[in-house]
């Protein structure tokens, strides 16, 4: 029996749902297959995800392939009311905006209640609580597919701890998901959600950017796009697996797969993009508008924010609210003051007034200024997870309990379906291409 906040939202839900169906014309491909095929008949399907109008159309693209769906959101403040009471109308739906750290596990037990056979999460929230609180349900678990940075940290952490007890597709890791998603999808609701709650001009303000990842590259090259001066901060170490908090900062890669960048590399590559690059002590006092990508905690911490200048505004776009150390700043006497919705004031003990948007949650989907991406990224990300979902099911007990790279049968597809759908079509390689591409005999 869904839990949605009010039914009444359902006819307005609906309209929303058929707006974001009428441009996923990737997912309408896979839908009009799975109707055919059925490659999911009877398979239970426990979901965490963003409760918007773009996941609907994924829920309903895998309930046609014949899913039995139970959903929840993977964030108290970002479920999409209308689509949640619009979609309590086809499959179990428990959510709303605005839920307690309670009611957020309460419903995520609900949909546990199915007894899945296959997770789809984003963040590792339901993932970690099959391997916790609800161990018993992890027999009949086929796989699980994750759609975010922060949730596949946190799975690599449960492999390499030997904790880890089903196959997970790393749907974040594919191209087609983090390329777009992660960069130009968060670039463009990270700053249209800004805007929404402001109504202020980036234009000549000084943005000061936390993390150069995927996220961050692309929400530092829009703000740029709209005339803000943009300032980077990256961090000098290897974080992960890699040689967190060793001294040495040395590099200790599990696999020439895990092996990327440094904060360092990063740090560099802003700097030849054209930032301003600095540590987050120095950048402070200058930056007008703050935001963190870096999916690590206190990026922003009490003497950071103590430094700032009066006025300044902070939001979060990385996956936890703990970018921001505002449990540092009420510990330390500063008063907070809701002004609207999504927008407070803390008044620190030294006078100034700091602005935090969407309470350190998200910006870019905290509802209700917070509205995702664009449909057109999330038509792309959610291919890839209908598709590995798909995948699990046909290779029920012949994958390994681990952390899995989606096949670059499924990545490679959806971007040419994603070009397809933008009208492009480009030609394939020649006979002699192809032989051409892994011959070492040719030279001058
Ligand atoms: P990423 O790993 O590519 O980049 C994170 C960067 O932050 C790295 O370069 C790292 O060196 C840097 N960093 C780490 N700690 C730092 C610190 N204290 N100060 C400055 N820099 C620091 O990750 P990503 O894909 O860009 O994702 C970042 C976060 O955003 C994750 O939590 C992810 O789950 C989340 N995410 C959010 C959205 C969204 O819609 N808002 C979309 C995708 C991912
Ligand atoms: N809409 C639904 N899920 C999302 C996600 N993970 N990121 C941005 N927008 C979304």
């Amino acid at each position: 029996m869904s839990k949605v906040k009010n039914i009444s939202l359902s006819a307005a839900g609906e309209k929303e749902l058929s707006w974001a169906r009428e441009n996923m014309p990737i997912l309408s491909g896979i839908r009009e297959r799975f109707e055919k095929e059925k490659p999911l008949k009877g398979v239970r399907i426990s979901v965490a995800l963003h409760l918007e109008k773009k996941t609907g159309i994924l829920l309903e693209t895998l309930q046609a392939g014949g899913a039995e769906i139970a959903a929840s959101s993977c964030n108290p403040l970002t479920t999409d009311d209308s689509v949640a009471a619009a979609l309590s109308k086809k499959m179990e739906i428990f959510a709303w905006s605005g839920q307690s750290k309670e009611e957020y596990y309460g419903c995520l037990n609900a949909v546990l209640e199915q007894k899945p056979q296959i997770v789809i999460d984003d963040g590792c929230d339901l993932i970690n609580l099959l391997h916790g609180k609800r161990q018993e349900l992890l027999p009949q678990i086929i796989g699980a597919c994750e759609e975010t940075t922060t949730g596949v940290i946190r799975l690599k952490a449960m492999q390499s701890a030997g904790k880890l007890k089903f196959p997970v597709m790393s749907v974040n890791d594919a191209y087609s998901k983090h390329l777009f998603d992660n960069r130009y999808g968060t670039g463009q609701s990270t700053l249209d959600a800004i805007m929404r709650i402001t109504n202020k001009l980036i234009a000549g303000k000084t943005a000061v950017v936390l993390g150069y990842g995927w996220c961050g590259r692309g929400i530092a090259s829009r703000l740029r796009g709209m005339g803000a001066s943009v300032i980077v901060c990256e961090i000098g170490s290897r974080l992960g697996e890699s040689g967190i908090g060793t001294e040495d900062g040395a590099c200790k890669p599990a696999s020439a797969q895990q092996k990327r960048e440094s904060g360092c590399h990063r740090a560099l590559e802003a700097l030849y993009d054209g930032f301003r690059v600095m540590g987050i002590d120095e950048a402070a006092s200058l930056g007008d508008i703050f935001i963190t990508a870096t999916g690590n905690k206190n990026a922003i911490d009490v003497s950071h924010i103590e430094k700032m200048k009066n006025g300044a505004i902070v939001c979060n776009a990385g996956h936890f609210n703990n970018e921001i150390d505002i449990e540092g700043i009420t510990k330390k006497g500063a008063r907070k003051e809701v002004l609207k919705e999504n927008l407070e004031c803390f008044t620190l003990k030294n006078g100034k007034c700091i602005y935090l948007l969407s309470e350190g949650r998200l910006v870019n989907l905290a509802r209700p200024s917070g509205q995702g991406h664009p449909i057109e990224i999330m038509d792309g990300s959610f291919a890839v997870q209908a598709l590995s979902a798909e995948y699990l099911v046909k290779n029920k007990g012949k994958l390994k309990a681990g952390v899995i790279s989606v096949p670059c049968g499924i990545d490679d597809e959806v971007a040419r379906l994603a070009l397809f759908s933008q009208g492009i079509i480009l030609p394939k390689p020649t006979k002699e291409q192809i032989e051409y591409s892994t011959a070492w005999e040719h030279g001058t």
